[in-house]
């Protein structure tokens, strides 16, 4: 990489520091419609930025939140990549456990704490960055860009495979570029080669037709907090397997080499256990730690409803409760399938005297992706230079929604450059980004571009 790109990114990386506080100071919490303008002005933030570079900038309105797209295709001859991010954040809430405010980004310990530092607005800024060294420097970039950062991935990116759709012509790539995942450990950069899929449900439940006395009416007629927990309960057995009937048919199997590979990256399970404060772990029987979260599929409730919550205790036999969960699924799963099986699973369980709805939110498939290309080589050199270590190749757990809607709607793959570390609290109170991991990110960005410049079109 020229020498002069370098040295801008190290005169710069306070400057890059104060710019991404700016954009964490600006709450866009996609899930919560109070937030809705400040969703807004963090799209035109972000267009901002790219307008400033000399980008042609759209912010494109959808049914939802807007989405920001740019580019810079003045590199006739080398590849065109299409970088995704989001913008979003989650809810901050639990507002009480968070040390500093989750809209005051505060420096701590080589952190900068504040909700979307890593997941992803600090991830998807280094890309912004990167060009922005080579514009100021070079005066041009050795591959053609573009950008679509969408607004609503934290709640399942509903409005984007319509754009992506609409759009396909204009976002003609050869490759895409995602920072929203996180490396194996600190030190250890990793490339991600695989994410689990999605498939998110909510239950209710409806009883009488108002909250009762429990001492009156208890025992006597169904009570939908009991029911909600006996059918949630059977949604997996004491091995930890999906009781869903169907629900392993279409699994992709872990091969015995990846299984090898997986075993084989040093991984410190005690330090897992330490890092989120449980003594001890649990799974589905047969498979190790890092199997069960990259590569074998589940359930989670996600949120649960019923009854009294205040303080003290009353008598209540409740007239509802509902739940909201989803299953994690792997490659060859299919979202759209689960559907019809849960509802007749859950209709079975389903006492007389209650009634039952099962909304079905987003899906998304999981995903591996492509080992072998010379996107692929480009990106483990580009990552190498950036953190002065070779990436190692992980599957995380996560779902990110695009990747698969990028392979069927544009036929490319997707390099998965994660920044971000395991601790650092994404979807939690005191989030935070590793400044070092900043400004390493932005450096491997800066060389992915050189790289991928060398590949013939
Ligand atoms: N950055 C995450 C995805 C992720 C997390 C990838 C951890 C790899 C490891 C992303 O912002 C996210 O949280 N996605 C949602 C998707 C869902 C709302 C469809 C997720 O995984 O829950
Ligand atoms: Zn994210």
């Amino acid at each position: 990489m020229p020498q002069a790109v370098d040295d801008f990114l190290s005169k710069n990386a306070a400057r890059y520091e104060d710019e991404l506080c700016e954009l964490l100071r600006i709450p866009s919490v996609s899930a919560d419609s109070k937030f809705k303008a400040d969703v807004r002005r963090a799209a035109e933030w972000v267009a901002g930025q790219f307008r400033n570079l000399g980008l042609t900038t759209e912010v494109c309105e959808t049914a939802g939140h807007p989405i920001v797209y740019a580019e810079h295709c003045r590199a006739p001859g080398a590849p065109t990549v299409l970088v995704y991010g989001h913008y979003d954040v989650q809810p901050p809430d639990p507002l009480d456990l968070w040390t500093t405010p989750p809209f005051e980004p505060t420096r701590r310990d080589g952190n900068l704490y504040a909700r979307g530092a890593t997941d992803d607005k600090g991830q998807m800024f280094t890309h912004v960055k990167s060009v922005e060294a080579w514009i100021k420097t070079v005066g041009k970039l050795p591959v053609n860009v573009k950008y679509l950062i969408e607004g609503e991935e934290e709640v399942g990116s509903e409005h984007l495979d319509g754009f992506i759709r609409d759009n396909a012509a204009k976002l003609k790539c050869d490759v895409c570029v995602i920072s929203d995942t996180s490396q194996f450990g600190p030190g250890s950069p990793a490339i991600t080669y695989g994410l689990r899929g999605i498939s998110y449900f909510e239950l209710k439940l409806q009883g009488p037709d108002r909250d009762l006395h429990s001492g009156v009416f208890g025992g006597a007629v169904a009570n939908p907090a009991n029911a909600l927990a006996k059918m949630l309960a059977a949604l997996i057995d004491d091995e930890g397997r999906v009781q869903v009937p169907g629900f392993y048919d279409d699994v992709a199997p872990l091969s015995d080499r990846e299984r090898k590979q997986f075993a084989d990256l040093a991984y410190d399970e005690a330090e897992f256990m330490q890092a989120i404060g449980v003594d001890a772990l649990r799974g589905e029987t047969g498979f190790t730690n890092i199997e069960r979260r990259w590569a074998r599929p589940t359930c989670d409730v996600n949120g649960l409803t019923s009854g009294y919550q205040g303080e003290g205790a009353k008598t209540v036999l409740p007239a509802k409760a509902s739940a909201k969960f989803s299953f994690r699924l792997v490659p060859k799963q299919d979202p759209e399938k689960l559907k019809s099986s849960l509802q007749q699973f859950l209709l079975q369980r389903c006492p007389t005297g209650i009634k039952m709805e099962l909304i079905a939110y987003h899906g998304a498939p999981g995903v591996v992706v492509p080992l072998e290309s010379p996107y692929m080589s480009a990106a483990v050199r580009a990552v190498e230079h950036g953190f002065g270590r070779k990436p190692v190749f992980i599957r995380e757990g996560g779902s990110i929604p695009v990747v698969s809607t990028f392979h069927d709607l544009l036929g490319v793959d997707t390099l998965l450059l994660g920044w971000g570390l395991n601790d650092d609290n994404t979807h939690s109170p005191n989030e935070k980004f590793h400044l070092a991991d900043f400004h390493r990110g932005i450096k491997s960005s800066a060389a992915l571009w050189e790289e991928l410049g060398k590949l013939k079109h």
